[in-house]
């Protein structure tokens, strides 16, 4: 069932686990989320990077929305990184859940206004908005941000920025990366808790692909309920297409997106067991 992102995140936070936020490109991937999810009892969030919706454009929503729509647990359609207020508003009447104002490459107050506007437009469709302060480092669809352009979310901005804003989620940056950590992972977790305990809303952490499980864990004792997973589902994926490939194979279609959706499911069940959103389906 289609379930507000709001309603998903704000129920993880009062249950203090978190909901994993699966980045997709295609039905394999929709459906490896939807039955990963349905196979633990689990809420889920599909999620769509920007460029994937340029290339599957309003169908491709529609496809997630009515994965979901028949899914028998909590499912929210999700626009991530999504710096255009012109993409967004197309995604917004197309009939997605939610969507993340990427004003991360702003200054703080171009970053404040964006996701004003951000949130004033989705409030007419009801649709709930993340928003992000700190830009995380490393690559995503081509997208790449170096290191000395990182910026770590600053507690004492937290609560303003989320006050004035009036964002559903925020997405922090307390040293987490996108796709392959270069080196160990270490997330500041000092200053993940004085961001927790400044802001009411539900913490957003991007970049979980590596991240050790016992960060994870300690990450949702500090009030993250949403989880953003790349990385390692994609991987699956690509890998088990090139062994199905391999040695100039030509396995069936059919075959090809049976062997990439089951190889996407592993990954998607350990993350989801990992949250503790495992039979977390009731709702109030
Ligand atoms: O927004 C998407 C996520 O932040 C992906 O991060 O590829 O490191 O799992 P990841
Ligand atoms: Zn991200």
């Amino acid at each position: 069932m289609l379930v507000p992102y709001n309603q998903i995140l704000r129920q993880a936070r009062q249950h203090q686990y978190a909901v994993g936020a699966f980045n997709i490109y295609n039905l394999e991937g929709a459906l490896a989320v939807i039955q990963a999810a349905e196979e633990l009892g689990s809420p889920v969030i599909i999620q769509l990077l920007p460029a994937a919706l340029a290339l599957g454009g309003a169908p491709l929503i529609q496809l997630c929305l009515a994965a979901g729509k028949n899914a028998p647990v909590p499912v929210a359609v999700h626009l991530d990184h999504c710096p255009s207020q012109k993409e967004i508003l197309v995604a917004l009447a197309a009939g997605i859940s939610s969507v993340m104002a990427d004003g991360s490459r702003l200054d703080y107050a171009g970053n404040l206004a964006f996701t004003k506007e951000i949130v004033q437009a989705a409030d007419r469709y009801t649709a709930g908005v993340e928003g992000e302060l700190g830009r995380l480092s490393g690559s995503e669809d081509g997208l790449t941000v170096e290191a000395a352009n990182a910026k770590m979310t600053r507690p004492e901005q937290a609560a303003d920025f989320a006050e004035q804003t009036g964002i559903s989620a925020l997405a922090v940056c307390v040293g987490n990366v996108h796709g392959t950590y270069a080196t160990e992972p270490r997330l500041d977790f000092d200053r993940l808790r004085a961001i927790g305990a400044r802001v009411a809303i539900p913490l957003v952490l991007h970049g979980t692909s590596g991240l050790p499980d016992e960060m994870i864990v300690q990450a949702i004792a500090h009030g993250v309920c949403k989880f953003n997973v790349n990385t390692e589902v994609r991987t699956a994926y690509t890998r088990t297409l090139s062994r199905l490939f391999r040695d100039g194979k030509t396995p069936e279609l059919v075959d090809v997106m049976q062997g990439g959706l089951e190889a996407m499911k592993h990954p998607i069940k350990e993350k989801i067991r990992l949250f503790g959103s495992t039979n977390k389906s009731f709702y109030q």
